[in-house]
């Protein structure tokens, strides 16, 4: 096995350092862009479509400030959110704690879930736009991360940006990239998103121990 040397270890840190501060200045300087305070219809589709699921234990990646932990918990789940900005976090704390809902939020990184208090396993998991921008060398880590707490037969539902949508050459997602890093999962829908840019919404499903 080849060990990555010094200098890719350091722009592998710097990768992810970088990312970190761009998301600190976005929450520090006020209300991100992303931060609608709307629950999106795909999501309320599995919570309280037709087919939804039956309420069970949740897990959302990047939770921001905290906008569908607290509409999964009003709806009967429970819920374990993380987000890696603490500011995010102490936000959502207090839009849950306004909304009467219990969710469990943690302050840390979705791709090193073994160092949080999340074991699982959960039957959902959540991640709105959070994955498409992990640094590529965290990725396996991430995939790694929710297989293991992944209950029999567990959903991901992942909204996320297509490369094209950024400027730099790490970010964005693409439908054959989740189908060959999440072993033992089924991509099951590939939905384009309705933004003027490339999105996606992916539905992953859990298929087997591997
Ligand atoms: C584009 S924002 C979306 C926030 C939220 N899902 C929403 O839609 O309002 C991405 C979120 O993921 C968080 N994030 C990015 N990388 C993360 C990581 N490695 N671990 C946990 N959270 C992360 C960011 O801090 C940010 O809140």
């Amino acid at each position: 096995m080849s060990r990555p040397d010094a200098a890719q270890l350091r722009t592998a840190r710097d990768q992810e350092e970088a990312v970190r501060r761009e998301l600190e200045e976005y929450y520090r300087a006020g209300r991100p862009p992303w931060d609608t305070g709307v629950t999106p219809p795909e999501l309320v589709a599995l919570v309280e479509g037709q087919e939804a699921l039956p309420p069970g234990r949740v897990l959302e990646l990047g939770c921001g400030t905290g906008t569908n932990a607290t509409y999964l918990a009003r709806h009967g789940w429970e819920v374990v959110a993380i987000d890696l900005i603490d500011k995010a976090v102490a936000q959502a704390r207090e839009k849950a704690a306004a909304a009467g809902a219990a969710v469990r939020l943690l302050h840390g990184d979705a791709t090193r879930l073994d160092d949080l208090d999340a074991p699982g396993p959960y039957d959902l998991f959540f991640d709105l736009s959070c994955y498409c921008g992990i640094p590529p060398h965290r990725r396996d880590a991430y995939a790694a991360g929710l297989t293991r707490r992944a209950a029999p037969g567990a959903r991901l539902l992942m909204f996320g940006y297509g490369p094209e949508a950024f400027d730099d050459p790490i970010s964005g997602v693409t439908a054959d990239e989740l189908r060959s890093r999440f072993t033992g999962w089924d991509l099951v829908e590939a939905t384009p998103g309705t933004n003027p840019v490339p999105t996606f919404w992916f539905t992953l499903r859990r298929t087997s121990r591997s």
